[in-house]
Parts: structure tokens; sequence; C-alpha cells
């Protein structure tokens, strides 16, 4: 964001595992933040201006030696910061406390804590007296820092939150980012609007707007190369981009015949009617007869990426010398490759590899500093059909990793047809909100059915559904009984070759989502 009228939240990195979560709260209190390492010098903190500093939590001691620690001027900026758990205990360290191991379970607090806050502290202004918020912290402030009050405590811990308003400095043991405490927004919003003095400028029709003044500048007359693969993040970079810079774009969609129902179809109508060069490849034939008789899962991943790369090179020297090469990389992405800020070409989690000897100048990453919510927020707004923008993640390898041993044209066909039943399903039920990702699997196993008078021995095909924050780990959805009953009953009516389903009730760890 290069935009000097943006305000802006630093939000420094201490290595907790909440990092990512507290951005994206402050973004959607209508504030943008970057998350940045905490080794930021004052130079780079003065150059990045921020409106307000978060410090957040991390899972060492800040008395032990190796620790990380702010540069020392950042207290003498004038900014105002809010610590949260290690970042509370860096303020009181820093500023003249006492944090020290929890010597036994007294003051060591961990889960749902009910806590007391004063609310004539600006960080508690119309929070209620009492309320649950979040714990996790083995340490504690033995004595408050000078200058700072005592703002909330709990049963096991007298120091929970301590404010300084002069200063505005505030530090809280717990954490507000998570939904557990209870009116942790709140006290967000009260830091960023009534504390920091917030306007509430981070909207996604702002950011379009710049984004489509910065692209255009750094593109000028050059050409730009974009590998769609129908998914949410390559779809809103390629209507932004089109948006940009229009017939300069081209956009390669390799359709490997490996999509959900209708899916390639969809996939063109939403950019066919826009002024950009649409490229679909139909592939089919020659993914199909790469991948015959291939059972082993990480084989057929390495046959579809590669084959994808082989069809996308073939295409970019089609179109001749490009200057970009875009991508649909997401902050979450940035943010877990180490908060590099350097470009570099990396495994593209969707179609596993883009070659890095097309003929390009640069790469362009306008969705980098986007959060998942935000980039289909930005797709709604670019006009982009709810369905395509809402849509659940689906693997670049496709049906190929959901077909069980080896992949032919008829099992995907099938599988196609049952997986579109269950979503039909899911959607009349109006539960697809409710589900973050769900598809079904045909199994390999074959087994003895009845239909009419005969006997069958047809395919298994199993249901799965997953609800999960970030897929690191998921847990499966308890489906209402009469909804499963409906998706069964169709599928073993319409499609031939399955005679019976099943519903995979093991969530991840230790199952994975994805069968193979
Ligand atoms: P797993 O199966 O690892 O899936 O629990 C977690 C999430 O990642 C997706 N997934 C993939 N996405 N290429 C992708 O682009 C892949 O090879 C791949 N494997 C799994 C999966 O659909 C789920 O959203």
């Amino acid at each position: 964001m290069n935009d000097p009228k943006q305000q802006k939240i630093l939000i420094l990195d201490f290595g907790g595992q909440y990092n990512q979560l507290i951005a994206r709260r402050v973004r959607e209190l209508g504030v943008y933040c970057e998350v940045k390492p905490y080794r930021m010098t004052i130079e780079e903190i003065r150059a990045f201006a921020p409106l307000g500093i978060i410090f957040t939590g991390g899972p060492q001691s800040v008395y032990r030696e190796g620790s990380p620690h702010p540069v020392e001027e950042i207290f003498d900026l004038g900014v105002p910061i809010l610590g949260i758990c290690y970042g509370c205990q860096l303020l009181a360290h820093h500023l003249g406390g006492e944090v020290t191991e929890a010597a036994d379970d007294t003051a060591r607090e961990y889960g749902k804590t009910e806590t007391s806050v004063d609310s004539t502290c600006r960080l508690f202004a119309g929070i209620p007296e009492t309320s649950v918020t979040w714990m996790s912290h083995g340490d504690y402030m033995a004595r408050i820092p000078e200058g700072f009050r005592l703002a909330a405590y709990s049963v096991a811990c007298p120091n929970v939150a301590i404010c300084d308003e002069s200063r505005r400095f505030y530090g809280v043991q717990f954490h507000p980012e998570v939904n557990h405490t209870e009116y942790g927004r709140e006290m967000l919003r009260n830091f960023l609007y009534t504390v920091c003095g917030a306007e509430g400028s981070w909207t996604m029709a702002g950011f379009r707007e710049r984004a489509v003044k910065e692209i255009r500048e750094k593109v000028g007359d050059g050409k730009v190369l974009l590998a769609l693969s129908g998914g949410v993040d390559s779809s809103v970079a390629a209507a932004l981009l089109a948006e940009a810079v229009g017939d300069k774009l081209t956009c390669v969609f390799v359709d490997h015949g490996l999509m959900r129902k209708n899916e390639g179809d969809e996939v063109e109508a939403a950019f066919s009617g826009r002024e950009l060069n649409f490229v679909r490849v139909n592939a089919e034939n020659r993914f199909l007869i790469r991948l015959a008789g291939v059972t082993d899962p990480e084989d057929k991943r390495h046959i579809i990426g590669e084959e994808f790369i082989r069809v996308f090179e073939e295409e970019a020297k089609k179109i001749g010398f490009v200057d970009f090469l875009a991508q649909g990389t997401i902050y979450p992405d940035v943010i877990e490759s180490g908060l590099g800020d350097a470009a570099v070409i990396k495994s593209h989690h969707n179609v596993g590899g883009l070659p890095d000897y097309v003929d390009f100048r640069e790469i362009i990453e306008p969705l980098r500093m986007l959060f998942k919510d935000e980039v289909r927020a930005l797709g709604r707004e670019l006009g982009l059909p709810e369905d395509f923008v809402s849509r659940q993640p689906f693997p670049g390898p496709g049906l190929g990793i959901r077909v069980i041993g080896d992949i032919t044209k008829e099992k995907l066909d099938r599988l196609r047809e049952a997986d579109f039943i269950f979503r039909d399903e899911v959607a009349k039920a109006g539960l697809s909100g409710e589900m973050d990702q769900y598809f079904a699997v045909l199994t390999n196993v074959r087994s003895v059915g009845v239909q009419g008078d005969g006997r069958t021995y047809d395919y298994a095909l199993a249901l799965r559904s997953v609800v999960t924050q970030d897929f690191m780990t998921a847990d499966w959805t308890r489906i209402p009984y009469d909804v499963l009953d409906r998706v069964s009953t169709r599928i073993v009516n319409e499609v031939p070759g399955i005679s019976r389903v099943l519903y995979d009730i093991t969530s991840k760890p230790p199952a994975t989502v994805e069968w193979e």
C-alpha cells in the first residue's frame, strides 16, 4: 500500500500463534494494518508512519536472553501501543515494571477466565465489569510499570491489564482477538477508534481504486499473463487486472478435465464478458492419457502439476513476449512465508509451480496484502457472481485426487454427478454457509447391492464435509440425517455405478481433508 493518506496500524510480530487473527480483526474493524517482524528498525517504523502499534503475543519470556524485543525508541514515538500477552509483558519489562514466571497455578492462566475490568480505562469503555476473556500465559507482571495503573484483574491474577492513558499505552494479558474473549472486538475497536483516532477508511472500494491506479502505472504498455485456475484468488486477481489494464491482460485457463460439473463453463462465463484476452485450453485428453493407470496420490499430483506447466508454457509461447506474470498470492501466504518482501516465484498452491522461464520482467501480485475474506469482498465489488466469489476451496489437482485409485473418464463423470447432487442438496437445505469444504470422493471399493430384482456390484462413494478456520485442523460437519438421506437416495438412484454412500466422520488430525 503506497497511499500516504491511508491510516495504518503496525502489528509487530513476536511469534504468537494468533498474529494473523489480530490483523484480520483490525481489518474487519475497517482499519488497514500490516504484520511486520519485530526486528523493524526505528527508521522503518517512522517511514511506516503507524497510527497505532500492536505488540503481538509470543511463546518466549521477556526476561530470557535471546527473547525478541522491539527497538527501545519505539516508546518515544508518541504513538499509542497495545501489548497483547507477551506484548503486554514487553511494555511492563521495558517501562520499569517486573515480569516473572508464575510460581504456581495462582497467576498462570490458560483458557476462558472470568475477568473484571475498569471501564474508566479507555480500552474498556462500555464493557461490562465482568466478562470472559481468553488467557494463555505462564509469565505474569509481578509489578506494574511506573505511570501505569491497573485496569483489569481475575481471580487467579491481580494484574491482567494495565494502562497509561497519557502516553496511550495499554497492555492486556488475555487475547482480545480470539472469539472466546466475549468483548474482545469492542476492546480492539476502542483501541483503534477512541485511542488511536482511526476513521475506518479501509474499504474494498478504496482498495480497488488505488490498486487499479498502481497496476496501470506499473504495467504501462506492457503485457500481463495470468494463470487462471477458477479458484477465488486467481479469479479476483484476473478481474482486478482486467479493470486496470484491459486487453493487455491474457488469462490462460487450463481445463484439465478434472473440474467439477459445469465448472469450466462457469469460469469461461464469468470472464468472457470482460475486456481481456481469455484463453481456455481444453486439455482433458492429454491429462487423462498421462494419468492412465496411475494410482499413487503423489504421482498423480506430480503428473497433474507438471502437465499443467507444459500446457501453460505452450500457451505463453503463442502469446509471445510477456512483461509481467501475475499471481493470486494472498496475505496469509506472505505472512507464512516469513514476512519476506521479495516477490519470488514459489510453488503455486493451485497449480503446483509455475514455470520460471517464461519470458517476463516482473511478477505482479495485486492481492498480496489481502486476507481471504477481503479477496471475496473485492470480488463482489468487481462484479464477480456471488456463487463464484463464495466458492469453497478446490485443490489444484481437482477430482484427480478424489477418484481413489486409477482415474478414468467414466469414473470422473460419475463423481461429478454425485458431487453435484451433494452440493445441490446442501444448497437446498440452506447449509452451504455452515460448511467450509464439502465434496464427494469415489472410493475404489466395490460392494454387493440389490437394485430391482438384480444383484449389483458397484462402487461406494464417500461424502466429506468439514468446518475449519484455517484447514490446518478441521472437524467433520454434523450434517442433519434427513439431508444425508436425501443425498444418498438421489445418488444411488441417479448415478449409475454407485450402489453405496458413506459419510466420513473423521476430523483432521488424524485424517486430512482430502482422501489422497
Ligand atoms: P488436506 O487434505 O491437506 O487439505 O487436509 C487441506 C486443504 O488443502 C487443499 N488441498 C490442496 N490444494 N493442491 C491444492 O491446491 C493440492 O495438492 C491440495 N491438497 C489438498 C484441500 O482441498 C483443503 O482445502
